[in-house]
């Protein structure tokens, strides 16, 4: 096997031209894929889930799911989980600790077997990331919690009872899992100021057909009646396209492209990006699973500069927020960017100001950008999933050559990055010390 931790991408830029060309096809959700494979702890039997992307993360969750006593199998896209004879309740800590989404195993894993020892959970480090309205959570369900020197103990011998529970912060992990925890739960529960993002409708729309009893997904007060385990009758369980992964392509393809099409993807869900793209004055064509992006620009060929405020769907999505900065490079003017989701995930902006960017910092959740500045290729060091595809965008855009390390981070997110952007043009490659 290869060592990730030796691998980097080595990326010839385009000097600024626009020669990108052809298709891109966006993969699964990978937030839909995450908590969608823990939902099989809700099963009594099989759950197959389609078009799940073949990304480091996923695999992390089979091998949770299997460190607890499930059987999982991977092909391709396509992944199969059956429930064990006996289910552990205690999530392996070095699984836990490399991503945050192994948070979402926790609710259906309680739910299921009444009780649950985690650790804290690790991940991107873009701000604190409490785990607070979970805890809260289960202790408005009934459950008793208690946190020792390196896990937490969450006991419900008897069940977990129906809630009313407000989420102080729209979560959309706490979201998804107090969805899943309530299904096998007694009674209703109500939760309030839930997450609208398209991958929490969507689980909840499938757990409907499996026989979970929820109503208003997709609306900021969801009701969830328990019931028994549930049975996916045949149906399987296909992923959504990954909203962000389309929209980091389509930034590309409005930076760099001659003529590209993003597809297998959903329009509808890119709203607030589609909106920030025909604002700047990028020529669009908007079909109903693709978007082409045309060289040709409106206004002189230049890029409106403008001011963006991450929000919960359907606002501008905070995942897309590293890669819009380095579009705001090119940009003719003056833009702010405010990030409002996560408290550190601006350190990034810190690197493009190395590679030529007119960067400044206004506080720690705001920065202003002076464009247009031209880039040039530097030695990076990927922060994290979303802020090493920005620094890809940025390498490809730049004159000379660009090399970014720590790319285990990129392949956390992004299937096969290289090669799906050679397809269009891109001179990227991955090498390897030992090569
Ligand atoms: N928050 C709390 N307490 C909690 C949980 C969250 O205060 O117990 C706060 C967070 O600190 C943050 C806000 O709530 O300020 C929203 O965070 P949220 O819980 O929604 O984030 P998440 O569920 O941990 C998911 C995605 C992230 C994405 C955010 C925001 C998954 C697996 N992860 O994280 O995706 O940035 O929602 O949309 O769904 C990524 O894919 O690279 C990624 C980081």
């Amino acid at each position: 096997m290869k060592d990730k931790d030796n691998e980097f991408f080595v990326i010839k830029g385009l000097g600024g031209k626009k020669t990108l060309s052809g298709e891109i096809a966006v993969n699964g959700a990978k937030n839909e894929a995450l908590p969608a494979m823990a939902a099989s702890l809700l099963f009594r039997g099989e759950l197959a889930i389609s078009n799940v992307p073949e990304i480091e993360d996923i695999a992390r969750m089979g091998e949770l799911l299997e460190g607890i006593g499930m059987k999982v199998e991977r092909e391709g896209s396509n992944t199969v989980i059956t429930p064990g004879k006996n289910i552990s309740s205690t999530i392996p800590d070095a699984i836990s600790k490399r991503f945050r989404a192994s948070i979402v195993a926790t609710g259906p894993l309680l739910a299921r077997t009444g009780k649950v020892s985690f650790p804290h959970p690790g991940g991107c480090v873009i701000g604190a990331r409490p785990i607070d309205l979970f805890l809260e959570g289960y202790k408005k369900m009934g459950a008793s919690v208690e946190e020792t020197d390196h896990a937490y103990e969450i006991q419900a011998p008897k069940g977990l009872v129906g809630a009313e529970i407000f989420f102080r912060n729209q979560s959309v992990t706490a979201t998804e899992t107090f969805i899943m925890a309530a299904v096998l739960a007694n009674g209703k529960t109500v939760l309030r100021n839930a997450a609208l993002e398209p991958e929490v409708e969507h689980l909840a729309k499938y757990l409907k057909i499996c026989g979970a009893k929820i109503k208003g997904e997709g609306t900021p007060t969801i009701e969830i009646t328990g019931t028994k385990l549930l049975s996916s009758r045949g149906e399987k369980y296909a992923i959504i396209p990954d909203r962000i992964e389309a929209a980091s392509f389509l930034l590309l393809s409005a930076l760099a492209g001659k003529d590209v099409t993003v597809t297998h993807c959903v329009p509808e869900h890119l709203g607030a990006l589609l909106e920030a793209l025909e604002y700047s004055g990028i020529k669009m064509e908007i079909g109903k699973t693709s978007v082409r992006v045309l060289g040709e620009r409106y206004k002189n060929g230049d890029i409106m500069p403008m001011n963006i405020k991450t929000h919960e769907y359907p606002g501008f999505p905070t995942d897309i927020q590293a890669p819009m900065t380095v579009f705001l490079t090119q940009a003719s003017g003056e833009s702010i960017v405010f990030e409002t989701i996560f408290e550190g995930r601006l350190n990034y902006a810190a690197e493009l100001i190395r590679m030529g960017a007119n960067i400044l910092p206004m506080d720690t959740n705001r920065i202003i950008i002076k464009g247009q500045t031209p880039l040039s290729g530097k030695n990076l060091e990927s922060p994290d999933i979303r802020a090493g595809l920005a620094y890809i965008i940025a390498g490809i855009i730049s004159e000379g050559e660009t090399v970014i390390h720590n790319i285990y981070l990129i392949d956390r997110g992004y299937a096969k990055i290289e090669e799906r952007l050679r397809s269009i043009g891109v001179k990227i490659e991955r090498r390897s010390h030992e090569a």
